[in-house]
Parts: C-alpha cells; sequence; structure tokens
C-alpha cells in the first residue's frame, strides 16, 4: 500500500560527441546505409571514446543535469540506482562511483542488470521505495556503454548499438501526478537468444573465452523480435485495462529504441499518432538501459503536467514490461 505517490521531478541525460555514421560502418563491416536504415531506422549511434572514461562518466554528467535542473543538493540524495549491462567493473558497482563523483555521500545504491528492460525495472523499484515512505530523493540512472561488449567484425550487432546515459530524479509528488502502475516479466528461456557468455562465474575470462569472443553480444535477432513485439504489445494491454485506460487517453508512448520496426508496430497496435511516440533511435541507436531517460531528455520540453505517459520496453532475460505515469510538472 503506497503511502505517498512517486514522481519525476527532473532529467538528464548524456551522449558522447564521437558519432558512428552508417557509412562509417559500411567500412568495417559488410553491410550499406540502406539495409541499416530500413531494417532498423538507425543513421547514426555516439561512441565513448575518450580513454579511461566509462560508464560512470556519462552517469553522472546525466546526473548532474537532473540535479542542476531542479536544484537539488547532491547531499540530499539518498539511493542511487544504477541500471546497466556494461558496468566500469563487474564490482564495485557503478551506482557507488556515481554517488562519489556526484558528491552523493549520503547515498547508498546499487546496479541493476535486465539489459534494455533495466531503466523500467529500476523506475519501478525506486518509485516504489518513495511511495513506501522509506525516501525522500532517489536518482534512477540508465547507462550503457555498449561499444565495450560489442563485436565490430559483427555486422547483426554492430549496426544496433550506441552509448549514451539518462538519469531521473524521483522525489514525493507534490499532487496526484507520478507513477501509478508496472507490469514486469521476466522468463529466462530468452537468454539462448540474446546474452554475453563470458566473463562471469559459468565462464570465465580466459584465453579461450576471448579467442571464442564470448566477451561480446550474441543475439539471435529474428526470435528476440518477435518476443519483443509480442512482450511490449501484451504489458501495454495489461497497463490500458488494469487502470481503465483507452488508447485515445494516451498522451506519450516511451518505446525502447531497439528497432524502428518494433516501434512502428507497436504503434500501429495502439492506434496513436506518431507524434505522441518519442523516437531517437536514428540519432543513437539502442542504448540499451538509456534509452527510456534519453527518450525524455530529448521530448522534456513538450511535456507537460497531467500528461499520460507509457513506458514500455524489451531486453535480454527476457525481460520486458510497461509503466504508466502521470508528469508531474510543466518542462517548457
Ligand atoms: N547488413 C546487411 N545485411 C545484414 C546485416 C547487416 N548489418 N545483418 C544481417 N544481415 C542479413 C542477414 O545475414 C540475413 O541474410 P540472409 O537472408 O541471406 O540470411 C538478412 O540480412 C536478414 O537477417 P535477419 O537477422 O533476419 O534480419 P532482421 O530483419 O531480423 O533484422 C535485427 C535484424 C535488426 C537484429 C532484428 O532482428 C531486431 O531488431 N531484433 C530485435 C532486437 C531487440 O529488440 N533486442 C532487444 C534489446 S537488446 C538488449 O537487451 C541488449
Amino acid at each position: 500500500m503506497a503511502i505517498y505517490k512517486a514522481a519525476i521531478s527532473a532529467v538528464g541525460g548524456y551522449v558522447p560527441e564521437t558519432k558512428l555514421t552508417n557509412f562509417d560502418l559500411e567500412k568495417m563491416v559488410d553491410t550499406n546505409n540502406e539495409w541499416i536504415i530500413s531494417r532498423t531506422g538507425i543513421k547514426e549511434r555516439r561512441i565513448l571514446k575518450e580513454p579511461g572514461k566509462a560508464s560512470s562518466f556519462m552517469a553522472v554528467n546525466a546526473a548532474k543535469e537532473a540535479l542542476k535542473k531542479n536544484g537539488t543538493d547532491p547531499l540530499d540524495i539518498e539511493v542511487v540506482i544504477c541500471a546497466t549491462v556494461t558496468p566500469d567493473m563487474r564490482f564495485p558497482d557503478t551506482a557507488n562511483t556515481i554517488a562519489k563523483e556526484l558528491g552523493a555521500t549520503n547515498a547508498w545504491g546499487f546496479d541493476l542488470g535486465a539489459a534494455c528492460s533495466g531503466f523500467l525495472f529500476g523506475l519501478t523499484t525506486g518509485c516504489r521505495f518513495i511511495e513506501s515512505g522509506a525516501y525522500k530523493k532517489i536518482l534512477v540512472i540508465g547507462v550503457d556503454m555498449m561499444s565495450s561488449i560489442i563485436d565490430y567484425e559483427d555486422r547483426s550487432t554492430c549496426i544496433l548499438f550506441g552509448d549514451g546515459a539518462g538519469c531521473v530524479l524521483l522525489e514525493r509528488s507534490e499532487d496526484d501526478n507520478g507513477f501509478v502502475d508496472a507490469d514486469l516479466h521476466g522468463d529466462g528461456n530468452g537468454a539462448q537468444y540474446l546474452n554475453m557468455r563470458g566473463g562471469g562465474s559459468l565462464l570465465p575470462t580466459s584465453a579461450e573465452t576471448v579467442k571464442n569472443k564470448d566477451h561480446y553480444v550474441f543475439q539471435d535477432g529474428r526470435p528476440v523480435f518477435k518476443a519483443a513485439v509480442s512482450g511490449m504489445k501484451t504489458a501495454t494491454n495489461t497497463i490500458l485495462d488494469r487502470n481503465n485506460m483507452t488508447k485515445e487517453e494516451i498522451d506519450w508512448v516511451v518505446p525502447h529504441q531497439a528497432n524502428m520496426r518494433i516501434i512502428n508496430t507497436l504503434t500501429d497496435f495502439l492506434e496513436i499518432p506518431k507524434e505522441k511516440v518519442m523516437v531517437n533511435i536514428d540519432r543513437y541507436g539502442n542504448t540499451t538501459a538509456a534509452t527510456l531517460p534519453l527518450c525524455l531528455w530529448d521530448y522534456e520540453k513538450q511535456l507537460k503536467k497531467g500528461d499520460k505517459l507509457i513506458f514500455t520496453a524489451f531486453g535480454g532475460g527476457f525481460t520486458w514490461g510497461s509503466i504508466y505515469l502521470t508528469w508531474a510538472y510543466d518542462s517548457n
């Protein structure tokens, strides 16, 4: 039972300056701009190239912007949730590094996996923490430096992913706006289609795992595509049904940016005008845990207090779900 209502009170984002275009990729693997655009909708993605910089660097930049926007002192942050599959190191958690770099020395935090659904799971967790009354100010970050786990000789994956970070500040809502409902799922049977086998306790890094390229993302695209479409549709339907909402009532859809064809299928299913669907896949590609907050970052100025937002994502695991919340402030 919620004691308080949780709401997003600020958004921040960061993408590296370096662009990797489809034309760059044409020179690296057997692919072409037309194929990539028609099959995925991606034109370019950002790559973090600065030596010594990793996921925490992007996350800290995104978090600093969110804190600055509404004048929050880092010392008031109580929890940092960092959704990522590309932490700086296996341990300590990147959330700890982020808190240190921000000067959020009163915060505890943790990393959360769930691949492309990481931000969805993190946002739900953060909102539930606020609702319980245990915490008042939480940073939820989605960050991935996918370039660190991508094989740039594998055309089936290297064209898809990019680097970036997005962050939201969660606080107790001042009115009735904020987090309403989440429908989240997982199915371990999906592991065979989308994974990174090497470097865990099952297959610790060795000369053999490196030779076999087990330290890179593996994806069997077609089954993932089918499961993504059906998972995101079903979860969104559940959210609409459970909240007695019609499709017409949705002001914004915030979909995971994995493939423009998946986003279009979802748009058609929801019978929603394209202008109401947040899209930035053309510029950033799939930034895994960062896609949803980066969408908010890009569209923030268009959001109005009371707007009804549906978030939906699908990722490795398999993991998927949808969230319904109402926007808590006039962003412009
Ligand atoms: N350039 C040119 N041709 C290519 C490329 C490329 N980059 N990649 C594959 N092809 C070829 C294939 O070899 C194949 O050729 P063939 O017919 O001669 O065998 C053909 O194009 C079609 O390949 P498919 O893999 O069937 O292409 P598809 O239309 O399925 O698109 C894609 C591939 C983009 C990966 C798609 O399946 C997809 O988006 N899947 C879902 C991704 C997703 O949602 N992931 C979840 C989140 S990611 C995460 O959690 C980390």
